[in-house]
């Protein structure tokens, strides 16, 4: 099951806002459609729209080529691609990474870009395997691991980041159980993670998001780790709204909080009191998740995305390059 595949000219995208109930790859063959389903999230998880925003570069690349203005189309086309959601550095990363690839000649733009994203989604295997293989000394046999939101093979070009390093570390020492958060308001936790732990036949459960203190102070979690959108030089996280709450909740508890992400998740240039855009999404989903209708008529809501962890309360961030412990000065 790929996140995304590239066949004939079209990306096609598994649309994640019909798992677990379809898989269904939604075609996509223009750069404004790659942008939207980035946007409304028929693709997540930041190394999955990083390399969706670099196959959608090749498929900018292709129109703007065929355009009187090639270089004005191909910055217009790509510039809504990397603001398409702001929180994830990956969007950014690939999309002026996959430019710079590009020959001189709008004539070999495609070819170019196209070649960038596919060497991309090896890379992100590879990468992938190393965060789990990295992260293995930090499980032990039985242990009772928390996630939050999704961060398996749906969220990345590979075998993920948090969530394949628990599935790696179970089939390598067996672990007691997952607990998946169910993680409102998109159900991430829900409709993905407990989905891949099934196809993974990985013992777990799913709870909400609100009962992770109760579990961490019953002694029933013995390990947090999850993933990341963005991570600062001094190992400040962005990550799924409720990631800071489960950090404070593991400090509380004296339970390691361990965060996995490749570099191209790193921004060293947050740093200090450098803010970053916390997306702020349609109160919608707050007010009828999936589309089923919860709050009262007139009622209003709040609906960042994500949240942000101080490096302070990270005990370890796990990348392709090795495992990292603090005081985090990230490169
Ligand atoms: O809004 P989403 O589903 O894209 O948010 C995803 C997360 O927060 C993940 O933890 C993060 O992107 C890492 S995915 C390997």
């Amino acid at each position: 099951m790929e996140a995304l595949r590239f066949r004939d000219g079209v990306l096609e995208i598994l649309d994640q806002r019909l798992l677990p109930f379809e898989e269904r790859y939604l075609p996509v063959r223009d750069a404004r459609g790659a942008s939207e389903a980035i946007r409304d999230m028929a693709v997540r998880g930041a190394p999955a729209i990083g390399l969706c925003a670099a196959y959608a570069v090749a498929l900018a690349a292709r129109e703007a080529a065929a355009a009187p203005d090639a270089a004005g189309k191909l910055s217009e086309l790509t510039g809504e691609i990397a603001a398409a959601r702001p929180t994830a550095v990956n969007l950014r990363f690939e999309v002026e990474q996959a430019l710079a690839a590009l020959p001189k000649h709008p004539a070999g733009w495609y070819e170019a870009a196209l070649r960038y994203a596919e060497g991309r989604s090896r890379e992100q295997a590879l990468e992938d395997a190393a965060i789990a293989q990295h992260a293995l000394e930090l499980f032990r046999p039985g242990m009772r691991v928390l996630t939050h939101c999704n961060t398996g093979g749906l969220a990345t070009g590979g075998s993920g980041t948090a969530l394949g390093a628990i599935i790696h570390a179970h089939r390598a020492l067996g672990l007691a159980e997952v607990l998946a958060d169910e993680t409102r308001p998109r159900l991430q936790g829900a409709r993905l993670t407990a989905y891949e732990l099934q196809r993974a036949q990985v013992p777990h459960h799913l709870i909400v998001d609100g009962a992770a203190a109760h579990f961490m102070a019953q002694g029933r979690v013995d390990l947090v780790i999850v993933g990341a959108d963005r991570i600062g030089e001094d190992g400040r996280t962005a990550n799924k709204i409720g990631t800071y709450m489960l950090a404070v909740l593991a400090h509380h508890h004296g339970i390691p909080f361990v965060v996995a992400a490749p570099r191209s998740s790193c921004d060293t240039s947050w740093r200090d009191d450098g803010a970053i855009e916390i997306e702020e999404r349609s109160m919608e989903e707050v007010l009828a998740p999936l589309g089923t209708r919860f709050a009262a008529q007139g009622s209003s809501a709040y609906n960042p995305a994500f949240d942000v962890t101080p490096g302070e309360l990270v005990t370890a961030i796990v990348r392709e390059d090795g495992l990292f412990r603090p005081p985090f000065r990230l490169r």
